[in-house]
Formats: C-alpha cells, sequence, structure tokens
C-alpha cells in the first residue's frame, strides 16, 4: 500500500526551521516561521505562563477526561476575551481546540455537516496553510482580492465587490488583526463597510484571530468580531493562543460558534463536540488549563496583558528600525510600507529569486513570497540584514 505514496510537498513555512537549524552560518538569520523572538533571538516562555504552569503543577488532583468541548473555565474566558461586552453566552456555543489549526480544521467538520453552503470567500493572499486545511477539509474555496502588492494597501474596492456578488449563506474568511502573511489589516472604517455587504448579503463571518493583541491591543484587535457580533445572526470565530500565550507546541486554540438563540446553540454544540470525538476525542489539558489559569486571576492577567503590550511594541520597533536601516543601506528603494504593516509579518515585495539568493547567499530565511517575521530582527543583525537586502535588489 504505501508503495503507491508520493512524498508530500515540502511546508513552504515549516520546512524553514529545518533548514535554518542545518545552515552552520553563524549570521544565519531567521525571518520564517511566525514566532515572537526577543532582543536577543530567544522565544522565551512567558513569566505569567511559568507562574500559571507552577500553580497547575501543585494544585492539579486528577489527568482524568475532560470531554470533547475541553475545559469549560477555558472556553468561557476566551468567550470573554474575544467577544467582551458583546458576548451573548446563550448564542455562542465554544470549544477548547488543539491550537488555531485545530480550530479552524473543527469549524470546517462542523461546516460540512450543516447542509448548507460549504463555500468560503477567501482573501488573496492568505495563510500559506488556510487553503489546504479548509480545502482539504472539504469546503470549497473562492478566491477574492485583498492586498495589492505594488501599492501595499488593501484592495477594498475589489474585496467589498467581490463580496457584494457573493452568493447568500457563503462564508467569509477574515483575519481579525495582523493580517497574515501581508500585516495589513482593514481600519476600523474598512471593516466597517466589510460589514455592511456581511449583512447585507447575509454572509457568514468565518473569523481566524491568531494574533490578538499583536496589532494594536486586545480589545482593538478583535474590533471586528465584536461589531459584526451584534449585526449578525451567526458567526465562527477561531482563536489562537500560540502567539500570544507564547504557547506554540502546547497547541491551545479556542473555536466558537455564533448561533441564533440558545436552541441552535445547544444543536451546534453537540454537532461541534460530535466532530471533535470522531477526529481525535478531546483536546490535550496543559497550555489551555494554563491560560485559564491566566485569564482568572487578576494579578496573572496584568502580568500577561503587559508581555503582549512588550512583544507587540518590540515587534514594532524593528519595523521601524528595519526600514530606517534599508533608508541607508539601499537609498534608492522605498521600504516605507514595511512601517504601517501589524503584528508579526509583512511583505519585503522582493521576487522568489532574490528570496532565493538571500538565503543561499547570505543565509537570510523567509518565506517565498518574501513573506518576513519582523520578530526574528534585532538591533545586532539588522544592519547585515539591511546589507543583505541590498545587495540582492
Ligand atoms: C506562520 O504563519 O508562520 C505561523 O502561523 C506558523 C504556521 O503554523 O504556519
Amino acid at each position: 500500500m504505501f508503495q503507491e505514496l508520493q512524498a508530500a510537498p515540502a511546508d513552504a513555512i515549516l520546512s524553514l526551521i529545518v533548514e535554518y537549524k542545518n545552515d552552520p552560518r553563524p549570521e544565519k538569520i531567521d525571518l520564517g516561521v511566525g514566532v515572537f523572538k526577543t532582543a536577543t533571538g530567544e522565544t522565551p516562555v512567558l513569566e505569567a505562563v511559568k507562574e500559571a504552569e507552577k500553580r497547575l503543577l501543585k494544585g492539579q488532583s486528577s489527568k482524568a477526561y475532560i470531554g470533547s468541548a475541553g475545559a469549560q473555565d477555558f472556553n468561557v474566558a476566551m468567550s470573554e476575551l474575544t467577544y467582551a461586552d458583546t458576548l451573548d453566552a446563550d448564542r455562542v456555543a465554544s470549544l477548547q481546540t488543539p491550537g488555531g489549526s485545530g480550530s479552524l480544521r473543527v469549524a470546517a467538520g462542523l461546516i460540512q455537516r450543516c447542509g448548507a453552503s460549504s463555500t468560503v470567500w477567501v482573501g488573496e493572499p492568505t495563510w500559506a496553510n488556510h487553503i489546504p486545511l479548509l480545502g482539504g477539509a472539504g469546503l470549497e474555496l473562492k478566491m477574492h482580492a485583498y492586498y495589492d502588492s505594488n501599492t501595499h494597501k488593501l484592495r477594498e474596492a475589489d474585496m467589498l465587490e467581490a463580496l457584494s456578488k457573493a452568493p447568500r449563506g457563503d462564508m467569509v474568511l477574515l483575519h481579525a488583526c495582523c493580517h497574515n502573511p501581508s500585516g495589513i489589516d482593514p481600519t476600523e472604517e474598512q471593516w466597517r463597510a466589510i460589514a455592511d455587504v456581511i449583512v447585507e448579503r447575509e454572509l457568514v463571518p468565518f473569523i481566524d484571530m491568531a494574533y490578538q493583541g499583536f496589532g494594536s491591543d486586545l480589545d482593538t484587535d478583535a474590533f471586528m468580531i465584536r461589531h459584526l457580533a451584534g449585526r449578525v445572526e451567526e458567526m465562527i470565530v477561531c482563536n489562537s493562543c500560540s502567539k500570544n500565550f507564547g504557547l506554540y507546541r502546547d497547541r491551545v486554540g479556542a473555536l466558537s460558534f455564533l448561533t441564533a438563540n440558545s436552541k441552535t446553540r445547544d444543536i451546534v454544540q453537540s454537532q461541534a463536540n460530535n466532530v471533535v470525538r470522531t477526529m481525535y476525542s478531546m483536546p490535550p489539558d496543559h497550555g489551555a488549563a494554563v491560560v485559564s489559569i491566566i485569564l482568572h486571576d487578576e494579578a496573572l492577567r496584568a502580568q500577561w496583558v503587559e508581555e503582549v503590550d512588550e512583544m507587540r511594541e518590540r515587534i514594532f520597533d524593528m519595523r521601524t528600525l528595519l526600514v530606517d536601516t534599508l533608508r541607508d543601506k539601499a537609498p534608492d528603494h522605498n521600504f516605507s510600507h514595511l512601517a504601517v504593516a501589524k503584528g508579526m509579518f509583512c511583505f519585503l515585495g522582493i521576487t522568489a529569486e532574490q528570496v532565493e539568493k538571500l538565503k543561499k547567499e547570505h543565509g537570510v530565511y523567509m518565506v517565498n513570497s518574501s513573506r518576513i517575521n519582523v520578530a526574528g530582527i534585532t538591533a545586532g543583525n539588522v544592519e547585515y540584514l539591511a546589507s543583505s537586502i541590498a545587495a540582492v535588489l
């Protein structure tokens, strides 16, 4: 049976982890996979997480099964973090999931059971795994314009036009904040215009929020979700705790379905639980228990918010530093767009050949599309990075 298989293509993002690790050059720079890094290049365990882990270890009295939806206290805390005062708990079904990817996959499984449209409108470009993950789960994906690589701006008119022609009942995949890969988010005014079309066309928002807190702050980054919560009957929200809690490998995510009423909520909850039961039975506990401890403890939560703020500010500073350094090293080129992007990513705006050259000749790693993880920049490597970019232009 296995002889029939061909090797799967290398993952555009994850393959860079290994390539970078195997590169012996000391001056190498990793701007590939989206993990936060400090000024000295580490991806640390957050202090709030360390403290919560201590408490968990001390207080945990059982490892018995919890259930397919995960821990209720985690689900409540994540719903509150997501919807804040727009949360209508009677209408929201929620689950703890293995990371944001697990959340997207369970959402796709639930959508398949609804017997309604399984078409999702997806902005171009999007996170490299959105299409294989959702398409592989049987959803039909239709692309609409999102990012203009010439102006480095949102293609608002094109996006609105595409959505205004979408059949009623279709879903629209939106990045709540820190658009991956472009870093270009709609402004509040643009979000409102997108919401108007969603409401008018009776589309179902399907929102991926993997970077809450990395754009502006925890509340502003959830603007579109909260704005829509009062305007639509149904919505799907996928959260990841990988970045804002730094729990990447622990696989912590959440999934919520806003439904029309409590009766539908209960049905959706039971079906979603069953999707999980038949897929992986139940989510891993440890990371979610840590998140729950943090979100339920005032002091720990404040410490965590501070750490999120620090991560966001460091990334912002590195954007500005790179733009300033590139102005010096490559004065004939305009990289000012890098400074306006939000979150971890943005496109450098160079060709795939130049990306390859950067890797081969300079040990600078980024995704083929020229998406860079800004958190990989430090005061110590920015000169080398900017000179390397200038050398391949
Ligand atoms: C990224 O886009 O680099 C991250 O979301 C990590 C991943 O799983 O792709």
